[in-house]
Parts: structure tokens; sequence; C-alpha cells
């Protein structure tokens, strides 16, 4: 059966979720599905916005021949290359053998990596600032390179003011009928999954996105519809600023994460009364994990979110507990910036761990690590309480209201 929703009179959302994936990109749970989303444009010509996944093929086809209603495939717009939203290219083509293909010149490069074929005859090259009128819409194409493969554009729609925004604005969590953020409690249902989308797949390039978001500033834009999750017709602001804080490292709260690696629940228990001795002290917004149980994609999301971070590790095999060791290799990778930073250490012989995280964070960018730290020997018992409170005060005195 189809499943689809009109956006505007001329612009229809045909997209289709998957909720049997277990990683997306083989890497990051979705537990909530994902969605893969795709617009065909009713105009004099008819314009497919990207396609989809392989793993939602058959009903995508079955959406966009309904939207399409008899008419043939004039233009398939390419926003990227990466496989789940151009992975129907093939079957579009043999489907609809006169349409054309619009992309940049990086665009044709990647098809011919991806598929092995040449589709010069039928590739429609454009660059920044180019526009093609379909009839009454007219699209504007817009660069974002690295937004977050290099060959990425987003387009405008001048008649609807509609951003085609590419990965740009989306989300994992499939859609259950409601396609608009105004249809969902966005704040509540998903802007954790929203923020853990975009920090662990877009983070690295906050430049990239900060480009965009000037372009786009110059742009009157009444719906933003990105390639995963909810699309956006109203409160534009709300996302826009989530976006500027994220793209530029800013936290978004006065909050502390406290991150700790325990092999027997020592270092666990050192976190936790931290944590009571922060909310003790007025701290309002505190959370703890374990490293171990959390994926490093939720430790990610949570890091960007906040502005004191607390790394607990035990020290193992001389070094830092390997999934600590991990996460702060992928906050690296990520470029996390601009956090405060404490630090606990375990170790039953000869506890390390502090310096080799201290060593570690300070390869990111205006990370400040607090002099004051705890180092454990094997468990922390009543007598020195004092010293983890000295480390909650340090912590406080950095926090602003
Ligand atoms: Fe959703 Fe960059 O692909």
């Amino acid at each position: 059966m189809y499943h689809t929703r009109k956006i505007t009179n001329d612009v229809m959302w045909i997209g289709a979720n998957d909720r049997r994936l277990a990683l997306f990109e083989n890497l990051f749970p979705v537990p909530r599905g994902v969605s893969y989303n795709s617009y065909l444009i009713r105009d004099e010509k008819t314009v497919l916005m990207d396609t989809v996944d392989s793993s939602v093929a058959g009903q995508f086809f079955e959406n966009l021949e309904h939207a399409l209603d008899g008419r043939a495939l004039d233009y398939l717009v390419v926003s990227h290359m990466e496989p789940d939203h151009c992975a129907m290219i093939g079957d579009i083509v043999r489907r609809y053998p006169d349409v054309k293909i619009v992309g940049n010149a990086k665009t044709f490069t990647m098809i011919g990596q991806f598929f092995g074929d040449d589709v010069s005859d039928r590739a429609v090259v454009v660059k920044e600032g180019d526009t093609l009128s379909f009839g009454a819409h007219t699209l504007h194409f817009v660069m974002a390179p690295m937004v977050h493969w290099p060959e990425v554009m987003v387009a405008y729609d001048e008649k609807d003011k509609i951003l085609f925004s590419a990965d740009g604005f989306g989300t994992f969590g499939a859609l259950s009928g409601s396609i608009f953020a105004d249809e969902v409690e966005f704040d509540r249902g998903w802007l954790d999954d929203a923020r853990r989308y975009y920090t662990n797949i877009v983070g690295k390039y906050g430049a990239s996105v900060q480009a965009l978001l000037k372009k786009a500033a110059g742009l009157d834009i009444a719906v933003i519809c990105p390639l995963h999750g909810p699309i956006w017709r109203e409160n534009l602001g709300y996302i826009l600023e989530k976006y500027q804080k994220w793209s530029r490292y800013e936290a978004e709260e006065q909050a502390v994460v406290i991150l700790y690696a325990s092999v027997y629940g020592n270092t666990a228990s050192v976190a936790d009364a931290l944590a009571g001795q922060l909310v003790e002290k007025g701290v309002k917004k505190v959370a703890v994990y374990d490293v171990s149980n959390t994926h490093v994609s939720e430790l990610i999301s949570e890091i960007f979110r906040a502005s004191h971070l607390v790394f607990a590790s035990t020290t193992y095999n001389a070094g830092i507990y390997p999934a600590m060791e991990n996460l702060l290799s992928d906050m690296k990778a990520l470029t996390v910036q601009n956090k405060t930073v404490a630090l606990i250490e375990n170790g039953s012989w000869a506890p390390t761990a502090a310096k080799q995280m201290r060593e570690k964070l300070s390869e990111l960018k205006n990370v400040t690590v607090l002099d004051t730290q705890v180092s454990v020997k094997s468990a922390l018992h009543s007598g020195q309480a004092e010293t983890l409170l000295a480390l909650a005060e340090a912590i406080v005195e950095t926090m602003s209201e």
C-alpha cells in the first residue's frame, strides 16, 4: 500500500521507514528505526529529490508510482551519493529511461565510482548558484561540501520556499504517520536522536555546517525537508538554534555528564557519589553513564550537550580502560571542543589513567582539564570523602547559572 503525504500542493513526501535495521551505517543503534525521506515535485516536469536505501525499495517505488499518477519521471536530483539515498539510481533509470540526473561534477564522479556507469548522456551538471526551472518551481542549487560528504548540495525551491537540506536537520527515528516536526513532541521524543544523529554523523564538520547556515540565512525558508526524520514547517528557529550551537561546539546547557569505566563497581561508586555531591551543591543537570554499557554514539551526544564532563576510569593494562579510551578517541575524531573536564582514576597498584586521559584530552581544542583530580586506590572509603568533595567544589566553581 502506498504511503505518501502532501507537503505543499505540488510537493509530496514519498519516503519510507526501516524498523528492522539494527545499526545505521552498520555502527549506530536505531531502536526507533529510521526514515529515508524522498520528495516528488509535480510541476510541468516531475522532479524526484533523492531516492532511498535499498532496504525500503519496494515501499519507495509504490509511493513514487502513486505520486506520479501515470506520469513519467523527468528529473532526479541527487543531493549526495551516500548509498542510503542513492541506492535506487540504477532502478530509477531502468524504470524511467528518459530521466535526467541532476548533480554537481563530484556527484557524477561518484556515480561512476559506485555503479561503474557512464550517465553523461542524461547528466545535468549544476554548480553553486545555478538554477533549474521545472514550470512554476525553480530550484536554486547551493553547494554544501563536507556536510558531510564532499559532493553534498542542497536545493531551495523558490515557489514554496522549501529547503531540501540533504542530511542536514536529519534525525534517527522512523516516522509514524506524522512527518512534520509540529505533529510530534520533538523536544521530548526526537531531540535526543536528532542530536545523536548530528553529533556522530556530521559533528566533525562544524565549520562546513556553519558555512551552510550562513548561506541559508540569505534564503526565505518556510519549510526544511531533510533526508531523515521530521520535516520543519513551524518554529524553524528552534532547530536552527540547535544547529548553530552544535556546529559551533557550544554546550546546550550548563550540565555535568559523568562517564565512568568500572570493572568491579568501585569506580562506578565514586561516580555516583560525586553525582550526589554535585546535586547537593545545587547542580540541577547531572547525568551518569557507564561507558561499557552505553553506546558510544549516545555518549558523544551527551558530551556535545553538556558544558562539563567528568571522566572516571580504572587503570587497565597500565593504560586507560579500553571503552573509555575508545570514547576519548571518538571525541577527538568528532572534534569535541569547549568543555570543562574533571578526572578520576582508579588503580589497585599503579593508577595512571588520569595522566593518560589528560594527555589525550590535551589534543582537543579549548578543553580545560581541572587541576583538582581524584586518584583512588581500589576503592574510596568514607574517610576519603573530602577528596571527592574538593572535586565537586572545583567543578561547581567553574559553572555559570
Ligand atoms: Fe543519510 Fe549522508 O546519508
